[in-house]
């Protein structure tokens, strides 16, 4: 099987926002207690943030994290975060049935960012709370002082304000499982009087409206149509959320679900540009796209938990080769919609569906999906490049016209360096790519690192790694035409200069 790429200097998608290599962290597992924050570990700092949590946050340039959830957002008093942790109440905790001991809120959690190098991306509570909430929330975190949450934030140790710049409004409002879940006319109304009093309290923050839960959901895409009709004035984005699972256990076909992403963000855009005609607005909303990931591996064996525990094991996904392959796909996904996809997020960063893992009072270690993350964060900044593509294609269960070859590419004016990303999707041959790069004259290859391996079933633990790259892999120039034979089901980036 074959493929056949043009890629050209001028063919220029668009220049990537570095946001769309985001993460997520909820209050939920083991993610914050016991994954951030641990502060009877030995590696623990002055904060009871763990270092080598922090360590390998920074190693994947994670450059904005969402915060504080997630399904937990919806019932959460964020006044029980701040302020001397001794006085902090104990609360169920209602969407994942758990105590919250609030030993980590708001300022801990700023604190925690600034020192993983990334930005915050608060979410408010339009669930149980609202408008009031939200905008005193914000009063606290980004009003420099004089007032009455502004000084409440200095009496608590943070003179200077957090300055967070992009705030969801609610997640997953469209949810049955969501606390204080709505109807689309009755989240638009609310988030649209809450967008109001947020930018007038802080003009320059961006705005996220909630988007629907996922592709399948029932109102989907009507939700949007409606909630954006009421948002759309005060809203710079709208979210999607989407997780996908080998339920089936058929490899070839979950790694085409790539493509059901491409259609969910491609039907999104048509919603928002819809909206933006009939209101005959010079606005176009942008996509935050702040929760994807594989997610399925721990769904049945998390539904026996016992409930009102403190930060027990909850959706400990442990990843598989055939997953990295498909996060992979996904975020060949994002870059190739990064035109109009601005932020995005893995869900989670630890722990929780996580690519970082932390064993209690012990070692952290990396799941498989760590490394596509890793390469795709620290290699694929700059500009997206539109690459022509001749491929072999296949049909499976649900999809059809499936290329073999999945790609993004990426050239780092910077740096000087054009970067291609490549999945072979083929179970048992290699993919023979010829790609023609025509205005990179005289580049060679600097590395080809391959993910691949004969088990689409293998794990990594905290014990054995059997799932990582190496960067012996055998893409040569010829004649300004870069040619690779692609192994079999792997993963690829070839960097060239
Ligand atoms: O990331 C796990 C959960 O998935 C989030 O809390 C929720 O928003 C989504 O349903």
């Amino acid at each position: 099987i074959s493929a056949k790429v043009i890629v050209d200097k001028e063919y220029v998608l668009s220049d990537i926002d570095e946001r769309i290599y985001g993460s997520f962290i909820e209050h939920l597992g083991r993610a914050v207690y016991g994954g951030i924050y641990d502060p009877g570990h030995e590696l623990a700092d002055e904060n009871g943030f763990r270092q080598d949590v922090l360590d390998l946050v920074k190693d994947l340039q994670v450059p904005i994290v969402r915060y504080p959830g997630g399904n937990m957002v919806s019932a959460y008093n964020w006044e029980d975060g701040i302020g001397p942790k001794d006085q902090r109440p104990r609360r169920l905790e209602l969407a994942w049935s758990t105590i919250e001991t609030n030993q980590i809120g708001t300022n801990e959690f700023a604190e925690w960012a600034r020192k993983a190098e990334s930005d915050v991306m608060m979410a408010v509570n339009l669930g149980t709370r609202g408008m009031d909430a939200a905008r005193n929330l914000l009063e606290y975190c980004n009003h420099p002082g004089g007032t009455y949450y502004s000084d409440l934030r200095i009496k608590h140790g943070y003179k200077d304000p957090h300055n967070i710049k992009t705030w969801c409004l609610g997640n997953e409002m469209d949810g049955p499982w969501q606390m204080g879940g709505k109807t689309a006319e009755e989240y638009g109304r609310v988030a649209y009087e809450t967008a109001k009093a947020m930018k007038i309290v802080d003009p320059s923050i961006e705005l996220v409206s909630c988007g629907s839960s996922n592709y399948n959901m029932p109102t989907f895409p009507d939700w949007e149509a409606i909630t954006l009709e009421h948002t759309y004035d005060f809203a710079d984005y709208v979210s999607l959320h989407q997780y996908y699972g080998n339920h089936e256990n058929d490899t070839a076909n979950y790694l085409a679900k790539s493509l059901d992403m491409d259609d969910f963000i491609k039907t999104i855009i048509s919603t928002c540009d819809y909206i933006k005609a009939k209101k005959r607005s010079n606005k176009t909303i942008n996509l935050s796209f702040d929760e994807w990931n594989v997610w399925y591996h721990s769904t049945e064996s998390d539904r026996g938990m016992q409930p009102w525990q403190v930060a027990p094991p909850q959706l400990e996904d442990v990843y598989n080769f055939e997953d990295a392959l498909l996060v992979a796909n996904m975020m060949h996904t994002l870059i190739n919609h990064s035109d109009r996809v601005k932020i995005a997020a893995m869900a989670q960063l630890v722990n929780v569906i996580a690519p970082i893992m932390t064993e209690n009072q012990g070692k952290t270690w990396k799941q498989t999906i760590y490394y596509p993350y890793y390469y795709l964060s620290v290699y694929g900044r700059g500009k997206a490049l539109k690459p022509i593509i001749q491929s072999d294609k296949y049909d499976s269960k649900e999809f059809t016209d499936i290329p073999y070859l999945d790609s993004a590419v990426v050239y780092n004016e910077e740096r000087d360096e054009l970067v291609l990303f490549l999945t072979n999707r083929h179970l048992t041959e290699p993919l023979n790519i010829e790609c023609d790069l025509r205005s990179f004259e005289n580049f060679h290859v600097l590395e080809h690192v391959v993910l691949e391996h004969d088990d689409p079933k293998a794990v990594n633990t905290k014990d054995e790694e059997q799932v990582r790259p190496h960067n012996i892999g055998n893409a040569i120039i010829d004649n300004q035409s870069l040619k690779a034979a692609v192994p079999k089901m792997s993963w690829n980036m070839v960097r060239l200069k």
